[in-house]
């Protein structure tokens, strides 16, 4: 796949070709998450809506599917991950999810977890700075290129933009904004779609 496909604008794709930590091809090999990276031809060649069975994840686990081109991320957060989010409000740039919503946060995932399901969050994992793929950094604690308060969440290799476990992003960082949830509607308990909710298709 190439670097260009996970980006949906020539000068994210640009850029993006020098992240090389970034990109669904990057996520999907990650060895601690579950990688159903394996969208059908016609989804990908269509942009079509995916189907995702979300089943298989456990609490703390992440899958990344294809969804015109980008990657997006289905993580199942664990009670105590959801429990961690709202005291993390005072420290994050857009906590209520305020800024562009249109584009950024539909109506259903307006609120503390952003998600429909408290613990399913679905977001399509590409920096609002200039377009990198953040990896998952779900320990929690000291580590390297974060802070010792860290509660777990996403760290943007290419500028140090960092991403709560529901995809805001914190105070003071190149990325102006929090994650993009795309629009998805639960198709059964643990089935998902992707790029389409009750009011129709992105
Ligand atoms: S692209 Fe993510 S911080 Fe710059």
């Amino acid at each position: 796949m190439s670097n260009e496909k996970q980006v949906d604008s020539g000068r994210r794709g640009l850029l993006v070709a020098t992240c090389a930590a970034g990109g669904v091809a990057g996520l999907a090999t990650a060895g601690a998450f579950v990688s159903t990276f394996q969208p059908s031809e016609r989804a990908k060649a269509a942009g079509a809506p995916v189907e995702v069975d979300i089943s298989d994840l456990a609490p703390g686990e992440m899958k990344t599917v294809e969804w015109r081109g980008k990657p997006v991320w289905i993580l199942k957060r664990s009670p105590a991950m959801v429990a961690e989010l709202p005291k993390l409000d005072p420290l994050l740039a857009d906590p209520k999810s305020q800024r562009n919503p249109d584009d950024l946060t539909p109506p259903y995932a307006r609120n503390e977890h952003r998600s429909i399901k408290p613990d399913v969050l679905v977001a399509v994992g590409i920096c609002s700075h200039l377009g990198c793929s953040p990896t998952a950094r779900f320990q929690a604690g000291p580590q390297p290129s974060l802070p010792d308060d860290w509660a777990g969440g996403f760290l943007c290799p290419c500028h140090g933009s960092t991403f709560d476990l529901a995809g805001r992003v914190f105070k003071n960082k190149p990325a102006p904004d929090n994650l993009q949830v795309p629009r998805h509607m639960y198709v059964g308990d643990t089935k998902l779609v992707i790029g389409k909710d009750e009011k129709g298709e992105a």
